[in-house]
């Protein structure tokens, strides 16, 4: 009995600080990736393709459009830790709704820079180049900054794969959960950057591992998923976080932990 109170406090006693999360190592959208010429550019175009379901305001259906809205903060929310390339590939690909080939690629960044704008994202010195490793290295994040992950949130997270004591699955030496975008394993340069990230001293244990990730023990893992995560007392004042995540996705970064 004793010893079960001990491991699962090993797993799951992680005192996390709550402090925000800084928008990590990387471009966001706060960096001035875009510029104003293109915004205006962007604004002609929007004018043609996209003002009539999503209105000039932006505001889709709050001003009698056909559309959501694509300006203001529960926008930008939506799109939070996404990279430009998610966001860029929506329009591309789906966008006008009623016919998307009828606005021309080059056109639809030229729109992208103008919801930067529009939402009050700074301009800077360049255009947004249709390089697809550029815009995928480029993350959205709220004007304020990435917000740490609630419970439920899409997370990330980079740790040394280990097996707990009663069987289950854990990413050791992890830095706290990462808040992300969408579940699916990162690839290519942004799987290569996990290799740097700094390790911490979180242990997050992996729900729904499958199929059974023996053959990693030790290495460098990246897992995805939703953030399992309650606080708890343990006595006065001292709040604990206790935290999991349920897997969408578990990738190899590298064959050593290297900590
Ligand atoms: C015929 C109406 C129509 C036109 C024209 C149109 N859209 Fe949309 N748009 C929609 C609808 C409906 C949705 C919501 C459904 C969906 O996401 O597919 C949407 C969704 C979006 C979203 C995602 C919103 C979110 O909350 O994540 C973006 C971004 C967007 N549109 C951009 C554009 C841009 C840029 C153009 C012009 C190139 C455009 N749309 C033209 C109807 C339209």
């Amino acid at each position: 009995m004793k010893r079960v109170a001990v491991l699962s406090c090993l797993i799951l006693c992680l005192s996390i600080s709550d402090e925000r999360q800084a928008s990590a190592q990387g471009r966001t959208v706060l960096d001035g990736v875009y510029s104003d010429a293109q915004a205006a550019r962007g604004k002609e175009a929007y004018t043609q393709g996209c003002v009539v379901c999503h209105m000039e305001s932006l505001r889709g259906f709050f001003d009698g459009g056909a559309a959501p809205p694509i300006i203001g903060e529960n926008f930008v929310k939506g799109w939070e830790a996404a990279s430009v390339l998610d966001l860029f590939a929506k329009v591309r690909d789906t966008m006008p709704k009623d016919n998307a080939d009828s606005v021309d690629e080059a056109s639809k960044l030229d729109i992208l820079a103008y919801l930067l704008t529009m939402n009050e994202f700074p301009a800077g010195e360049a255009d947004l180049s249709m390089d697809e490793a550029v815009l995928a290295g480029t993350m959205v994040v709220p004007l304020g900054g990435l917000t740490a992950p609630e419970p439920g949130a899409s997370v990330r997270v980079v740790g040394c794969l280990a097996r707990a004591p009663d069987k289950t699955w854990v990413l050791t030496n992890s830095p706290a959960p990462a808040r992300a975008w969408g579940g699916q394993a990162s690839e290519g340069a942004a799987l290569e950057a996990a290799a740097s990230v700094p390790l911490g001293d979180a242990t997050i244990r992996l729900m729904d591992v499958y199929p059974s990730p023996e053959a990693h023990l030790g290495h460098r893992m990246e897992a995805k998923g939703l953030l399992i995560a309650a606080l708890r007392k343990r006595g006065e004042g001292d709040l604990i976080r206790n935290q999991g995540i349920n897997i969408t996705s578990l990738a190899m970064v590298a064959e050593s932990c290297g900590n």
